[in-house]
């Protein structure tokens, strides 16, 4: 890029938050037109906090952006949007009762944009991009109608509906599977063959080193490094991003002890039927013992939500039984299984699993409510505390209000408080997507002692199948609502797993 002048330039920024938390110390680094770059880091590192400063959420404490070597000063996001720099969160930030091309004119009229020429202009821009993907975008739906993904989709036509330079993802596409956080690449390579600029979030190393032309990396609120692709490696990147405690990642089976002789969770022939009428579960048969920890394998959208849902009493099962600890619970609803001690880590913890006005401490005393509507505000303060302590939880405090925290740290929170509640059994899917790899492993290792210690049964579901290797005793697979196995996690091949998912 040599000579090249930035198309976004960050330098000397600092920022920090009440109680001395020091987000970003003097960071400085550059975005260059027609390129992608990975922001990497860990939970915490101060990657949120930065792409807030370049979309005017933020105000830095020191420090200045350059936007085509002008200095540029954000109070709000629309000071950064008429800058060409557009942010995609993990949330949507649509309103659901409009349509999609409603949605989109607000973005526009927000520039001063509107009438006729606008929703023509949208026309061709949502055909032009379904186009390059080939994904069709319906732009007379409603809202609250589309996927998550293609909410998702929404907000990057959005972005280049604003005439953005840079769009940048903060964990966008976490929550997404492969395939689908593939059609979201192919868009940014096509984004960057017209010049646009990209600065994409993830904890995927592997998937940041195939798209991305620089990977930046930020530890504890400093600049780690800046590697091309070229010169960039895993290894150099988890050096980087973790220094000495890159040792701890780990992809190795952790050890296990038999379970015990006795059923935990048992689902016989279940069945569950979506909106449309599909069987998105086909006659499901899993049993899970106590101590021991099943894990079911998949590519997303093979029924495993859905499954998992049902044993918690989410979604109603159109037929067959499911038991925990001996007891029938079909259809008997959530507060009932829950009461039985089940912990449950919902698949996208953000909105299903924190209420995120609420402080840290206000979060976790939602165990203590039990029966009664008392709860025991000083035990819960210690074991907040305690949890906060054990998951490196960042923030000032327990009073901390959850939704300033970051991604990775509510996960921790909601982690570590469904563990604590796991009386008898713990249900999660997805358990460590949002964390990066060395709270991945100590999130695993702590589930796999609780099995063993305490002999909780554990039912999770994950797309990524190191996870599951890794933490499993006994691996089922389900494909298009079907459930494949039981296959013992010590003796099963990876190959046949990776057919039953796809074939
Ligand atoms: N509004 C806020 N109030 C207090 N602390 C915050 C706020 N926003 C972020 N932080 C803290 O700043 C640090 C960096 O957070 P963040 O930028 O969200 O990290 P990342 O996105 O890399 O996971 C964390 O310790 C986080 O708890
Ligand atoms: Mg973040």
């Amino acid at each position: 890029m040599g000579s090249e002048k930035p198309l976004v330039s960050v330098r000397n920024i600092s920022k920090s938050f009440p109680g001395g938390i020091v987000a970003l110390d003097k960071v400085s680094f550059d975005v260059y037109r027609g390129e992608i770059v990975a922001l990497l880091g860990e939970n915490g590192a101060g990657k949120s906090t930065i792409v807030k400063i370049l979309y005017g959420i933020y105000f830095p404490d020191e420090g200045e952006v350059y936007v085509d070597s002008r200095k540029a000063v954000f109070y709000n996001p629309l000071d950064a949007i008429r800058s060409g720099i557009v942010m995609v969160s993990q949330i949507p930030q649509l309103i659901d009762r409009l349509t999609v091309r409603e949605n989109l004119a607000i973005g526009l009229r927000l520039l001063g944009l509107s009438g006729l020429s606008s929703t023509s202009r949208i026309d061709e821009k949502a055909r032009k991009v379904s186009e390059e993907i080939g994904m069709r975008i319906d732009l007379n739906a409603k809202t609250w109608r589309l996927t998550y993904t293609q909410k998702q989709m929404v907000e990057i036509l959005r972005a280049f509906l604003l005439n953005a330079k840079l769009v940048m993802l903060d964990e966008a596409l976490t929550y997404l599977p492969l395939e689908e956080r593939r059609r979201f690449y192919v868009i940014l390579e096509a984004f960057k063959k017209n010049g646009g600029s990209s600065l994409v979030i993830t904890h995927k190393i592997t998937e940041a080193l195939e798209i991305a032309d620089r990977i930046i990396v930020l530890r504890r609120g400093r600049l780690s490094g800046v590697l091309s692709r070229e010169e960039a490696s895993i290894e150099k990147v988890r050096e980087l991003m973790f220094g000495e405690e890159a040792g701890k990642i780990t992809y190795e089976r952790l050890p296990s002890s038999p379970p015990l002789d006795q059923q935990c969770i048992t689902v016989e022939d279940l069945v569950v039927v979506d909106e449309y009428g599909r069987r998105v579960v086909d006659g499901a048969r899993i049993s899970v013992r106590k101590g021991e920890v099943v894990g079911i394998a998949g590519v997303a959208g093979s029924g495993q939500k859905e499954l998992l849902q049902a044993v918690v009493g989410l979604v109603k099962a159109s037929s067959g039984r499911i038991t925990v600890l001996g007891r029938d619970v079909t259809n008997k609803g959530v507060d009932h299984v829950r009461r039985l001690g089940v912990g449950y880590i919902p698949d996208i913890p953000l909105r299903h699993g924190v209420s995120s006005d609420n402080t840290i401490l206000e979060n976790m005393a939602a165990l203590f409510q039990r029966d009664k509507m008392l709860i025991e505000w000083e035990k819960a303060r210690e074991l907040t505390v305690e949890i906060m302590k054990r998951y490196q939880v960042l923030a000032r405090n327990e009073e901390t209000p959850v939704k300033v925290l970051s991604g990775g740290n509510i996960m921790k929170v909601i982690v570590g408080r469904e563990l604590e509640y796991s009386r008898s059994a713990l249900v999660a899917y997805n358990p460590t997507r949002a964390l990066d790899e060395v709270t991945a492993v100590t999130v695993r290792r702590v589930i796999k002692a609780k099995a063993i210690n305490e002999k909780i049964g554990v039912l999770f579901a994950s797309e990524d199948l190191d996870e599951v290797f890794q933490l499993s005793d006994t691996i089922y697979v389900m494909n298009s609502g079907r459930v494949y196995g039981p296959f013992n996690a010590e003796t099963a091949r990876r190959e046949e797993i990776e057919h039953l998912m796809v074939m």
